[in-house]
């Protein structure tokens, strides 16, 4: 079940107990999320819906499922194993991180690939990173305990891979390689020089805009430096040329017009508000005319029928990122338009994924409509789906 998938310069070293640890949490984090949210399914759809339909009570929202959820044992077992499961992961991988720190720390970074690393000492960090433990991860992206220390982008690294159980794929790089194979393939007549991703992390979903479009600049803006620190590292070891700066996207530093597309993933829902609404003015402000804006994201709201509305919710709530219900609640076509893209060049997508399905299969469903269904934006062996959103710039 475990998928040992650390290919690059900045890999650990893992014990036999490390991996039997990671494994456990893999197949739990597996088990809660599959098993265990059909019997929380099961539980609603044959007894919670239907006491209230008796009692002419309906569900309407999200909100309302939740309530009528809390007192259930079978929502009390999932959220209690799934909160666990997460805190595990962290636990289990800090161990082999620390116990690595002085060799990840001290280790050369690849100097024969042309990427580089510029670090911002004196950039405010924004409160949604480090105001609380994101996604209940100790420290979060950013948090740092020797000079230069790149830790925190090490247990990134190691964590999502326990996280996703296979499901980011094997390079851990799905979402990057869907997003990017998407543009490639579906605007065949693009030709993007300058690419810019936005909220970078360790760079696991940037690097595969390199690898699509071999000709391009590749640049990739995160405000924590220990993960950028990280991936620079990692790209380099692999080879693979990116630009990584220690940057807020919300401000950036860029002149007007530099970028031919502007990329995230899993970002936006990690954005308060107000931030969020500056990082697309400022992603139109970069874009040249003619260039994209392409986000891979949780599908939105009314998209979506409300029990899957509600469960999506469950991290609100449960999982440190309290951003999470209110941007899905947005008009994502309404929300470019604010930031000053035209409503008619939005586009949106759901998408097979990539690196599991191979480059002609990916082809042909590219033809077929834009459908929402359960496996959109859920890890799930049975093929996971991706959400995309973005917009052209006249
Ligand atoms: C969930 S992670 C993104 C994952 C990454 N894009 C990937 O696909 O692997 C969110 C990232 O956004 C960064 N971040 C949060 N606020 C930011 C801001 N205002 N500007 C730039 N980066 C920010 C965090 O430091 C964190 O690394």
């Amino acid at each position: 079940m475990h998928h040992q998938s650390h290919e690059h310069g900045m890999a650990i070293p893992l014990t036999q107990e490390d991996r039997a640890r990671r494994a456990f949490v893999s197949s739990l984090r597996s088990h809660v999320l599959q098993q265990m949210s059909a019997g929380l399914r099961q539980h609603f759809d044959s007894t919670v819906a239907e006491e209230n339909t008796k009692r002419g009570k309906r569900l309407e929202t999200p909100e309302d499922i939740h309530r009528s959820l809390l007192d259930a044992f079978p929502f009390k077992a999932y959220s209690s194993v799934r909160t666990s499961a997460q805190e595990m992961v962290f636990d289990v991988v800090s161990d082999a991180v620390d116990r690595n720190r002085d060799s990840l720390n001290d280790r050369p970074t690849v100097d024969s690939c042309s990427g580089t690393l510029t670090l911002d000492p004196h950039l405010e960090l924004p409160k949604n990173v480090t105001g609380f433990d994101v996604h209940l991860a100790p420290g979060a992206y950013h948090a740092e305990y020797q000079p230069e220390d790149l830790c925190a982008g090490a247990v990134y690294d190691n964590s999502i891979d326990v996280f996703a159980f296979g499901q980011f794929g094997k390079e851990l790089n799905d979402i990057g390689s869907t997003l990017a194979n998407y543009i490639r393939l579906a605007y065949s007549d693009f030709n993007p020089q300058q690419i810019l991703d936005c909220g970078c992390t360790v760079g696991h979903n940037t690097l595969p805009w390199a690898t699509a479009f071999p000709d391009a600049e590749v640049t990739a803006i995160d405000v924590a430096a220990p993960v950028l620190r990280y991936g620079h590292a990692r790209a380099q070891s692999l080879g693979i040329p990116v630009h990584f700066k220690q940057m807020d996207a919300s401000d950036m530093a860029f002149d007007d017009e530099q970028f031919d597309v502007v990329f995230s993933s899993m970002f936006l829902h990690e954005l308060p508000p107000k931030d969020l609404a500056a990082y697309l003015r400022e992603a139109y402000r970069v874009l040249k005319p003619g260039g994209v804006l392409w986000q891979m994201e949780l599908p939105p709201m009314n998209a979506m029928p409300v029990y899957e509305n509600f469960y999506m919710n469950w991290d609100t709530y449960y999982n440190n990122e309290p951003y999470y219900g209110t941007f899905r609640k947005q008009n994502y076509r309404e929300l470019l338009s604010n930031a000053g893209f035209d409503e008619d060049n939005f586009i949106e997508a759901t998408l097979p994924r990539y690196t599991f399905v191979g480059d002609a299969a990916f082809k042909s469903a590219l033809t077929g409509s834009n459908t929402f269904d359960s496996l959109t934006g859920r890890m799930d062996p049975k093929g996971t789906r991706w959400y995309g959103f973005g917009a052209w710039k006249e």
